[in-house]
């Protein structure tokens, strides 16, 4: 039985989180954006569904390929059963889902098509009996008790069971709050170890580390603020060659999001990147590209311009990009891990919002030849590392951990074997909207969910 305190508090917590719901629902109208699931979300007067105001769009932009289709997805934390609507809604009555809770309650929503299975997702054989039965799923959503164990051991043996589909994984910021095990950079947290599953992608270009189950089936990890988003090949198969023709197949989902570009920049480039981005953005871009070669030069026209340079002239960078302005997207093409670093820090703030900031031959960070090494300081991929806490910083409790230009600006991390995309978008701190009809809740007095 809930006090009247917990009752006034509850009650206070929704007003303010209807509030920010009003105001986010009211900037997603305004934005044009097609989003079934928000549609659902901010139309929804069933069960109750609380999630951080960014989820919709990344549940849109991962999800979109199975609209509608009859897939089969499993959802660990079912609470009211409020997401679990959402997901038929959006995946269609023929989708197969499956929910897991350790409380007794939700085995209410046992229907046709939707399963309720009772136990502790922390219990890795009440998870392996659960999947000796369920063999493939297209899509897991792991919003449950959000502990560190209960995370690992739930990604460790849920994981292998998802077909060619995704992996998500939400309220990551629980890594970072000790009440859940969490603690910046502290060992054994699921953002810790998200990292190491960084190396274990890129694991083939390391001669420390062996090619395992993760280098062989992710193709990619979608970093977010509190969320990360694991995608795998349709088979186990490792791209073998890494060449302009594979960079491009991975980067070409990012750059037709893009509104109108009008400027790349491209660092270290050479007559095939050039080809290949010519190719794709046709004349309507200007593309500068900067090269220690001077044969490059002759590759200058009306539409791209090439600019030699040499790495005693320190701020021959710097002065480019102030003549240039803002640009769309930013392509780093060299291989030198410092350079790789540098170029980054430097240039990441001169990309316009909503634009792109791609590092090509992000392996080189494991490569001793151009100075990386595995865990090595001062490498890229390490350096990617301490941005993954930077994007999370909002929800940081100790002053080691602070918000910066990086957490107001980097939406989302995409890592994919030697290849790091990011994507640039305000990134503000985020407020938990609400959806469905909590009159049903205070008369139940089921306020015990936070
Ligand atoms: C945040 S709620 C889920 C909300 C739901 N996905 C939604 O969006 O409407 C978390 C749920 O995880 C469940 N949970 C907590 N610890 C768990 C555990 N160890 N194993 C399984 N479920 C757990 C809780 O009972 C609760 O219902």
């Amino acid at each position: 039985m809930n006090s009247i305190r917990d009752i006034v508090s509850t009650i206070i917590y929704d007003i303010k989180n209807r509030l920010n719901t009003k105001k986010t629902r009211q900037k997603y109208k305004k934005s044009g954006k097609i989003n079934p699931i928000a549609d659902y979300f901010y139309n929804n007067n069933g069960k109750i569904i609380e999630k951080w105001d960014h989820y919709l769009d990344i549940y849109q932009s991962h999800f979109e390929k199975f609209y509608n289709e009859p897939i089969i997805l499993m959802e660990f934390g079912v609470f009211n059963g409020g997401s679990l609507d959402m997901w038929k809604y959006y995946f269609g009555d023929d989708t197969k889902i499956i929910g897991i809770d350790i409380n007794i309650e939700c085995k209410k929503f046992n229907s046709k098509n939707c399963e309720i299975h009772i136990g502790d997702q922390e219990n890795r054989d009440f998870l392996k009996k659960l999947m000796a039965n369920v063999k493939k799923i297209d899509v897991v959503v792991e919003d449950g008790g959000h502990e560190m164990n209960q995370q690992i051991n739930t990604f460790e043996e849920v994981f292998p069971y998802v077909n060619g589909g995704v992996f998500l994984i939400e309220d990551l910021h629980t890594s970072y709050w000790r009440e859940y095990g969490g603690g910046y950079k502290k060992e054994g947290t699921f953002i810790e170890y998200a990292k190491n599953i960084i190396d274990s992608v890129n694991a083939r270009h390391c001669d420390e580390l062996k090619v395992n189950y993760y280098t062989k089936t992710i193709k990619s990890m979608s970093i977010y603020d509190s969320v990360i988003v694991f995608e795998k090949n349709d088979d186990n198969i490792i791209e073998k060659e890494i060449n302009e023709e594979y960079y491009f197949k991975l980067s070409k989902k990012y750059l037709d999001k893009l509104n109108k570009p009008k400027k790349i920049l491209i660092f270290n480039i050479d007559k095939e990147k050039l080809n290949t981005m010519r190719n794709y953005f046709k004349d309507e871009v200007m593309i500068f590209g900067v090269s220690h070669d001077m044969e490059l030069k002759k590759l200058q026209n009306n539409e791209t311009k090439i600019y030699i340079y040499n790495n005693e002239d320190e701020e021959f960078l710097n002065n480019l990009i102030n003549k240039l302005g803002d640009v769309d997207v930013i392509i780093d093409n060299s291989f030198e891990v410092n350079e790789q670093v540098k170029n980054f820090k430097n240039f990441f703030q001169s990309v316009k919002e909503k634009g792109l900031y791609i590092t090509n031959n992000s392996h080189s960070s494991y490569l001793k030849e151009y100075g990386g090494g595995y865990k090595k300081e001062g490498t890229f991929i390490e350096y990617i590392k301490d941005l993954i806490d930077q994007i999370n910083a909002y929800h940081s409790k100790t002053e080691e951990l602070k918000v910066d230009n990086y957490t107001k600006t980097i939406k989302a991390i995409h890592i994919q074997d030697s290849l790091t995309i990011f994507e640039k978008d305000k990134s503000e701190k985020k407020t938990v909207i609400v959806s469905g009809n909590y009159f049903k809740r205070y008369l139940d007095f089921n306020l015990n969910f936070r």
